[in-house]
């Protein structure tokens, strides 16, 4: 079959709905059944979603649930998550309410710059286009002064522009290197803006100087934000003498730990389990993303990049145990956005921001980065001691259950069975095939 369609974008929603329904399925109405079920009752809001991207056709749900207990820095907090992986909450809300009577989650700071690069090409003297930078530079602030003067007020603004040569890396290959401070907005927006502008303006003054007046050329190639974030830093730690970890199923709490810090330091130095480690971290830190509205992907590629920043990946958080001591932690580049954007946008969004007090971005930094260390720290327990298997089955049981579309009775008695005996997928099946004799 020839799917290739041309001015789809053109067609009205129906028409699309139509489109879809009858070149991918032979049972079009059902489909359109389908897709219709998820659209929402109320008009106007499904016209909201509907106009967040192009060619909707309806929604995809993803639960939204919330993990109580976080005492971060003496205040408890309740975190939205947004995610369809079965353990995920329940996780993060057992590491909660395990760290909140051992002295909760601490967080700092470390810093909040946002960098954007001006990428070009310059085939003349070198020297020559320093001096040409440092005579313009002024000129970068004054003419992006109609963009920066909001964030201005609010005590941000571009931080600095540097000229950078990267000739060793590409023939006559130079950026405008800048940081940003963007207060509590995520700034994509505000960067590149700025950024259009520092290439606008570079064009036009080498245009007029003597930087070009013997055939030499600057050629800006793109101006964009970078997502690696390095100095956008945000660490969380728990901590605790070693005799308070015990609890059920941590008899030997000298043995926990120190076998917790050796799965941790498997992760620091082993690519494989690194990134298995990572996404767990991930686990808690995008469904915080996700539900506060904040660009996933963005984070995603930027905190990967900073496990790699040594040259090989490695593991985001680290434990080490010291005066009988036990300290867990993480740091992690974000560039969150607690106004602007989908934050203002999306009704659930601001609840979910309610949810947590109208955080600040670094407020909200904190946050997530607490979800992930507590999603890391669930994950590393469960690892270490019983396995993974036995409390992602007894979630997973639930999906098992929908799966055979289970009626009601069904259901209660094959949750009373599987209280007792180990979920597997096979042996699910086999009970309920039994039932149903
Ligand atoms: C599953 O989503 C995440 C884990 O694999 C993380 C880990 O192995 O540390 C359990």
């Amino acid at each position: 079959m020839n799917n290739a369609v041309a001015g789809f974008s053109k067609l009205s929603k129906k028409e699309k709905i139509n489109w879809i329904a009858n070149e991918y399925f032979s049972n079009p109405e059902e489909a359109q059944n389908i897709i219709r079920n998820y659209w929402n009752t109320d008009e106007k809001l499904q016209q909201l979603h509907d106009e967040f991207i192009e060619n909707t056709i309806t929604n995809l749900y993803i639960p939204l649930g919330v993990a109580p207990n976080f005492l971060i820095n003496g205040k408890y907090k309740t975190i939205p998550m947004a995610i369809e992986e079965s353990s995920v909450v329940a996780a993060a809300s057992k590491a909660a309410k395990y760290w909140s009577t051992r002295g909760g989650f601490k967080t700092t700071i470390i810093n909040t710059e946002k960098i954007g690069q001006v990428h070009f090409t310059y085939n003349g003297d070198a020297e020559k286009l320093k001096s040409f930078f440092e005579e313009i530079k002024p000129k970068f602030f004054l003419e992006t002064q109609s963009i920066t003067k909001n964030m201005q007020q609010r005590g941000g603004g571009i931080l600095d522009i540097k000229l950078k040569d990267k000739r060793s890396l590409l023939e006559n290959y130079y950026q405008l290197h800048a940081t940003f401070e963007t207060k509590d907005s995520m700034g994509a927006n505000f960067i590149n803006s700025c950024l259009e502008q520092f290439a606008s303006t570079l064009k036009e003054e080498a245009r007029n100087s003597d930087l070009t007046e013997s055939g030499e050329a600057v050629e800006v190639i793109m101006s964009i934000l970078s997502n690696y974030v390095p100095n956008c830093l945000v660490r969380a730690e728990v901590s605790c003498p070693i005799e308070e970890l015990a609890e059920k199923h941590i008899d030997d709490p000298k043995e926990f730990a120190e076998r917790f810090v050796q799965a941790v330091q498997i992760a620091e130095v082993e690519p494989f389990r690194a990134v298995t480690h990572n996404k767990g971290i991930m686990n808690g830190v995008d469904a915080v993303i996700l539900a506060t509205g904040n660009d996933f992907r963005a984070v995603e590629a930027g905190v990967h990049a900073y496990a790699a920043k040594n040259g090989q990946y490695a593991s985001l958080s680290h434990a080490k145990i010291e005066d009988e001591i036990f300290t867990f932690w993480l740091e992690i580049p974000l560039a969150l956005g607690t106004v602007g954007g989908l934050t203002s946008l999306h009704p659930l969004v601001k609840l979910c921001l309610d949810i947590l007090e109208k955080p600040s971005a670094q407020e909200l930094m904190e946050i997530v980065a607490v979800a992930g260390l507590a999603q890391n720290f669930a994950a590393l327990r469960s690892l270490t001691t019983t396995g993974i298997q036995e409390g992602h089955m007894k979630m997973h049981l639930n999906n098992i259950i929908n799966q055979f579309e289970a009626t009601d009775e069904e259901r209660q008695l094959i949750k009373t069975h599987f209280k007792k005996i180990a979920v597997t997928h096979s042996a699910v099946v086999e009970f309920i095939e039994n039932l149903r004799k």
